[in-house]
């Protein structure tokens, strides 16, 4: 994780703007030793950290509001400490001249929003879940160039190193969304979805809740899968795939085909290594027959009522509520001055929760990195929110 360290940081009026980065303020976390310093690059915003130490300061980025390429967070650390003329006792963030393939990388890797808001295609679409090193993906993607591709994962440096490919073959079908599998499926359409594969998934032996094949997981992709579309799962654990068939026979109804050390045109850094280790390798694969509804459109969780910063101060208090399927849990507030603030919350459905920011400016509220995506138990933690905030 890029990161610089100094033992002196002599603070200065923001905002300042160096090499296209911009600084805006420093919000400082009360009860904390942590600062966040709201950054802009182009079209990208994001917080760095500041973490004052016994000793010395931490300066990184904000996972929250992490972005890609990293070569955007290494440079703006590296404008920071240019600005304030920091003398670094540790620093990670030199690194080659970027490749130009990043610099294009946004072609291909969309954030959440724009397939909640934007995304539309007339081609069929193939979903890939946890890609991972891609080689099935990109395999995919150049055979079939009449198939709109979105490939899902977590892991940044899958994400890089595949978004990189994508460029080097100069693929037009595959579009990369950074995010949880087991919530991305609600921004597509019904009845859209050709294939979603899931490839050797993790398998979370001791903790089964956070496997991506869930019942909720199959209901959705049964609503997204067109009639006779595929949900194809692929891995080497019997626990995996005995779990899998359970959750699919359980269904009313359920048309499955299971195969065992089938051959695939192209095999995955995972297979291959399975495969040397002699290990059985099982494919359950599920068939829909059904025509499901459209789906509604979705509604934007969005503030309309002022308020301040201050009063939202006075009557805050480290606040947790749980419902039956969603909680809200305000965790931290921030000041930027007397007006203005920051509030880091976390809400939702318990197993797929959002972590995110409030920016209290000029009596506005807003969600930050980006809106609260429109899931049922988002709306629920929405109007939850409201109520603490409002009442
Ligand atoms: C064991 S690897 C397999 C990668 C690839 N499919 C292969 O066969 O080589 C599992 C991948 O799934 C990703 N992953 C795990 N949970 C996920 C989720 N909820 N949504 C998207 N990707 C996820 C992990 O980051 C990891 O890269």
């Amino acid at each position: 994780m890029p990161n610089i360290q100094t033992k002196n940081l002599p603070y200065r009026v923001l905002p300042l703007s160096k090499n296209g980065y911009t600084f805006h303020y420093i919000a400082q976390g009360s009860k904390s030793d942590e600062k966040l310093v709201f950054t802009t690059f182009e079209d990208k915003k994001f917080f760095l950290k500041i973490i004052e130490r016994s000793d010395d300061f931490l300066i990184k980025h904000d996972k929250l509001t992490r972005v890609a390429p990293i070569y955007i967070i290494k440079n703006a650390l590296k404008a920071f400490q240019e600005l304030h003329a920091l003398k670094l006792t540790f620093s990670n963030i030199e690194s080659k001249k970027e490749a130009s393939h990043l610099e294009k990388s946004d072609d291909y890797l969309k954030p959440i929003t724009y397939f909640a808001n934007e995304f539309q295609t007339d081609k069929e679409i193939w979903v890939e879940v946890g890609f991972g090193s891609g080689r099935h993906l990109l395999h995919q993607a150049a055979a079939h160039p009449e198939i709109q591709f979105i490939g899902l994962e977590i892991h940044g440096p899958s994400i890089e190193q595949v978004t990189k490919q994508c460029k080097i073959q100069n693929l037009e079908n595959l579009l990369i969304a950074a995010f949880d599998a087991r919530i991305f499926l609600e921004f597509l359409p019904s009845n859209a979805v050709g294939k979603i594969f899931v490839h050797f998934p993790v398998p979370w032996d001791k903790k089964p809740h956070r496997r991506v094949i869930s019942t909720a997981f199959i209901d959705e992709s049964t609503r997204v899968l067109k009639k006779e579309g595929t949900l194809e799962l692929r891995t080497d654990s019997e626990n995996y795939y005995a779990y899998t068939y359970e959750t699919f026979i359980s269904l009313t109804q359920a048309d499955l085909h299971i195969r065992k050390n089938r051959e695939i045109a192209i095999s995955s850094k995972y297979e291959d290594r399975w495969k040397k280790q002699e290990k059985n390798i099982y494919d359950i694969t599920l068939t829909n027959h059904t025509l499901s509804d459209k789906k509604k459109a979705f509604e934007k969780l969005t503030f309309q009522k002022p308020l301040s910063f201050a009063a939202f101060k006075e009557k805050f208090s480290p606040y947790v509520f749980k419902g039956d399927d969603f909680f809200v849990h305000f965790e931290r507030v921030y000041q930027i001055d007397e007006n203005s603030g920051v509030v880091k919350l976390s809400f939702g459905a318990f197993e797929k929760c959002e972590h995110k920011y409030l920016i209290f400016n000029d009596n506005k509220i807003q969600y930050f990195p980006y809106e609260a995506l429109p899931i049922e138990q988002n709306l629920k933690s929405h109007q939850k929110i409201e109520e603490f905030l409002y009442e």
